[in-house]
C-alpha cells in the first residue's frame, strides 16, 4: 500500500477517503517541525500540504520515494516546483476550488471600502456618530482593474459586471483575450491610471515581488482601493500604508502579508480610523471551499496512484 504524509489540516471526510486507499500519517502541526519532517519524508510516496510546509530542496533531497505532492490550496510558492520537475514528482494544486470564496471576499471588501464602512464602524462604535463627516460612494459605474486574469480574476470580473463595474484587466500570459467580451485588456500603466479599485490575482514570482510599490502607487490617478488576496510580497506594505497616509489611495484590503502572522512593525502602523480591512489569510477558506479543496486533492491522489 502506498504511504501518504499529511503535514497540515485536512477535513475528516477526505482523511477517511485517503485512509481507505493509503497508509496515512496525519499530523496537522508537522509543518512546524522541519527536522522531523526531513527524517519522515524518506518513507512516503505522497505528501499533502497547505501553504505553511516549506517543501524546499533540502526536504525533497531525501524524499526518494516521493511521486506526488497535493497542495490544499492554489499558490505553489512554498514548493520548489523546478526541483520537483527534475525529480519527476507530480505537484497538484487545487486550482479553482477556493475561487468562489476569494471572489466573495473581493466583492464584499470592495463594497465595504468604497463606502468607507471601516471608518463609519470605528466612529460609531466609539460613540462619535460620524454621519456627515465622511463621503460614501456607490460602486456602480466605477472601474475595477484586475492584475492577473486566471481562475480567480475571471470569476471576480463575472461577479463584478453584475454590480455595474467597468472591468479592465492586465495579464500578459493570457493567450486568448478576445473571448472576454465585457473586459478590456490594457497595459499595467492603464490599470494604475484608470482604476477606482485594483485587485491582484497573480502568483508571487521574482517578476511580481514588490509590484505594488512607491513607484506604481504614485501612478494611481483615481486614488483607488487596493485589494490583495494573492501573496503578501506582491505589495510593499510600507509603501502602501505611506500612500494611504499621503492620500494617494483611498483604502486597502489585505488578506496576505509578507510575514504571516504580521509583525508589530506593520500592526503598529494601522489604526481604527483608517479605511482598511486586514484579515489573516482567510479569503479562500470557507466551510464550503475547504470541503471542495480537500476532496479534490484526496481524489487526485487516489487517481494518481491508481494509474
Ligand atoms: N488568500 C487566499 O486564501 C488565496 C486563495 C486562493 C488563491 N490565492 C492566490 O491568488 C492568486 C491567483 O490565483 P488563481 O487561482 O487565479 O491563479 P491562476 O494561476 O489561475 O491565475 C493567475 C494568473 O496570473 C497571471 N500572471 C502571471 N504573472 C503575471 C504578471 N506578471 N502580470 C499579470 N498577470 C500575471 C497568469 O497568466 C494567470 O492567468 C495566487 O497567487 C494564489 O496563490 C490566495
Amino acid at each position: 500500500m502506498n504511504k501518504i504524509l499529511i503535514t497540515e489540516f485536512i477535513n475528516e471526510n477526505s482523511l477517511k477517503n485517503l485512509k481507505k486507499n493509503f497508509e496515512v500519517h496525519y499530523d496537522e502541526k508537522l509543518y512546524n517541525h522541519n527536522e522531523k519532517l526531513i527524517k519522515l519524508i524518506k518513507n512516503f510516496d505522497g505528501l499533502i500540504v497547505r501553504n505553511k510546509t516549506n517543501v524546499a530542496r533540502n526536504l525533497l533531497n531525501g524524499a526518494d520515494n516521493l511521486k506526488f505532492i497535493g497542495r490544499l490550496g492554489v499558490g505553489l510558492d512554498n514548493i520548489d516546483t523546478d526541483y520537483c520537475t527534475n525529480k519527476k514528482i507530480h505537484v497538484q494544486p487545487a486550482t479553482g476550488m477556493n475561487a468562489d470564496s476569494v471572489v466573495e471576499y473581493v466583492v464584499s471588501s470592495s463594497l465595504s471600502l468604497i463606502k468607507n464602512i471601516p471608518i463609519f464602524n470605528n466612529g460609531t462604535t466609539k460613540g462619535e456618530w460620524p454621519r456627515t463627516k465622511i463621503k460614501s460612494e456607490e460602486i456602480n459605474g466605477k472601474t475595477l482593474g484586475l492584475i492577473g486574469y486566471g481562475s480567480i480574476g475571471k470569476k471576480v470580473s463575472k461577479y463584478c459586471l453584475n454590480l455595474g463595474l467597468d472591468i479592465i484587466a492586465h495579464d500578459p500570459y493570457l493567450k486568448d483575450q478576445t473571448n472576454e467580451k465585457n473586459v478590456k485588456f490594457v497595459e499595467l500603466s492603464q490599470i494604475y491610471e484608470i482604476s477606482d479599485i485594483i485587485s491582484l490575482h497573480l502568483p508571487l514570482t521574482d517578476q511580481t515581488k514588490n509590484l505594488i510599490n512607491k513607484v506604481s502607487l504614485s501612478k494611481m490617478k483615481q486614488k483607488p482601493i487596493i485589494i490583495n488576496t494573492s501573496r503578501g510580497s506582491i505589495v510593499n506594505e510600507n509603501d502602501l500604508i505611506d500612500a494611504y497616509k499621503n492620500n494617494l489611495i483611498s483604502g486597502f484590503a489585505l488578506d496576505v502579508f509578507e510575514n504571516e502572522p504580521i509583525k508589530d512593525s506593520l500592526y503598529n502602523k494601522i489604526s481604527g480610523d483608517m479605511n482598511c480591512i486586514l484579515t489573516p489569510h482567510i479569503s479562500g477558506i470557507t466551510t464550503q471551499s475547504n470541503e471542495r479543496v480537500c476532496n479534490f486533492i484526496a481524489n487526485k491522489a487516489i487517481e494518481f496512484f491508481k494509474t
